[in-house]
């Protein structure tokens, strides 16, 4: 996994629940890294896990929430990060259509061995949008996370519906969008 989600990470639990959670989540974990991380490193997935397992306990809070909560602030960081993403679409939608087909293919060029998982989409009416999210990883909470903050950046009324089809595993999981029209 890219160390930008690494160092995104680090920055949200820092941002969320301080320095000190943070050096007590590194130290509760077996981190080949020790928890040093660079935006251009790639390190093992199983280090964030380690470390969300950790935040959920110290923080009494239930990790898809926290997965969540960290993908609602790392929207922000990609888009900081890669501004072009948002510049050439209208609405959130139009970007939710472009991830499989475009963002995700650039994230590819950029760096070969990016660990991303699969999405399709269909558009049900101009108002309601059907994504599915496919990845062997699980993170559905994070795709969720990711979404709300989108939805947000683009100020638009979403209402958004999650349904897995992975018995729970967060594996394969379809999200419909629907434009709440005022
Ligand atoms: C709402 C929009 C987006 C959604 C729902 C989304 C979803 C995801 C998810 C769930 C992952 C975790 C990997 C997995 O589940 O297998 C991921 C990874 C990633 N995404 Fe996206 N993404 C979005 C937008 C973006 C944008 C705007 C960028 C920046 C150009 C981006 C760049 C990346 C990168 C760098 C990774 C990490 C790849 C790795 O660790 O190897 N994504 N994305």
């Amino acid at each position: 996994m890219k160390g930008i989600v690494f160092t995104a990470f680090v920055q949200y639990v820092e941002d969320t629940f301080g320095d000190l959670i943070v050096e007590q989540m590194i130290a509760g974990c077996d981190l080949a890294t020790d928890g040093a991380y660079t935006s251009v490193g790639t390190y093992d997935h199983g280090e964030i896990i380690q470390m969300v397992v950790e935040l959920g306990r110290l923080s009494g809070r239930n990790v898809p929430d926290l997965v969540k909560g960290f993908g609602y602030t790392l929207f922000g960081t990609l888009v900081t990060g890669y501004p072009e993403v948002v510049n050439h679409v209208e609405d959130s939608f139009g970007l939710v259509a472009t991830i499989d087909n475009h963002i995700h293919v650039e994230v590819r060029k950029l760096y070969p061995d990016a660990d991303l998982p699969t999405f399709s989409h269909e558009f049900r009416g101009p108002d309601e949008l059907h994504l599915l999210y496919e990845s062997e990883r699980g993170l559905a909470d994070l795709a969720e996370g990711l979404l709300i903050a989108c939805f947000e950046y683009f100020k638009e009324e979403i209402e958004l519906q999650r349904e897995d089809l992975s018995d729970g595993a967060g594996t394969r999981v379809a999200f419909n969008m629907r434009r709440v029209v005022n």
